[in-house]
C-alpha cells in the first residue's frame, strides 16, 4: 500500500499531460473552483480546448507573441520571455511549462481577475462560453 502510494506521488509530480479528472482535482485543490464565479468545468473546459491538457504546450502568435503552458498565458501580457512584454504575473515564461502547476494556475487567478474574465482566451469564448459544461467533471467525483 505505502509503494502504491509512492508511485502514484511519482506519477503526478512528472504529470506533463493530465488526465481530465486529474486536472479538475488539481484545480479544485487550488481553490479554482467557483473562482471570480468560474465553475470548476470552466476552467477544464478552457484547459483542454487552449492546451489539451499539456503543460508543456508553446504557441507562437502572428504578433509574435507566445502564449505558454496548459493555460496558454501569452507573453506579451503575463509573463517575460525576452519578447516586449508588460509581464502581469512577474515570471519568466517557462515557469508556466512545469509539472509544478502552481505557478501557471496563479498566473490564471491573475488573468481572470481582469475586467474581461476567461474572456482573455479565445478558446474559452468559442467552446465553453455559454455551452453546457458537465461533460467536462462528469465522472471526477469533484
Ligand atoms: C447538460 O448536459 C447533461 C449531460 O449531457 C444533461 O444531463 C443536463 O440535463 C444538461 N443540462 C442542461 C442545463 O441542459
Amino acid at each position: 500500500m505505502k509503494s502504491l502510494v509512492f508511485l502514484l506521488l511519482v506519477s503526478v509530480a512528472s504529470a506533463r499531460i493530465f488526465q481530465r479528472c486529474e486536472w479538475a482535482r488539481t484545480l479544485k485543490n487550488h481553490g479554482l473552483d467557483g473562482y471570480q464565479g468560474y465553475s470548476l468545468a470552466n476552467w477544464v473546459c478552457l484547459s483542454k480546448w487552449e492546451s489539451n491538457y499539456n503543460t508543456r504546450a508553446t504557441n507562437r502568435n502572428t504578433d509574435g507573441s507566445t502564449d505558454y503552458g496548459i493555460f496558454q498565458i501569452n507573453s506579451r501580457l503575463w509573463c517575460s520571455n525576452g519578447t516586449p512584454t508588460s509581464n502581469g504575473c512577474s515570471i519568466p515564461c517557462g515557469q508556466l511549462l512545469t509539472d509544478d502547476v502552481t505557478v501557471a494556475i496563479n498566473c490564471a487567478k491573475r488573468v481572470v481577475r481582469d475586467p474581461n474574465g476567461m474572456g482573455a482566451w479565445v478558446a474559452w469564448v468559442n467552446k465553453c462560453k455559454d455551452q453546457n459544461l458537465s461533460a467536462y467533471v462528469a465522472g471526477c467525483r469533484v
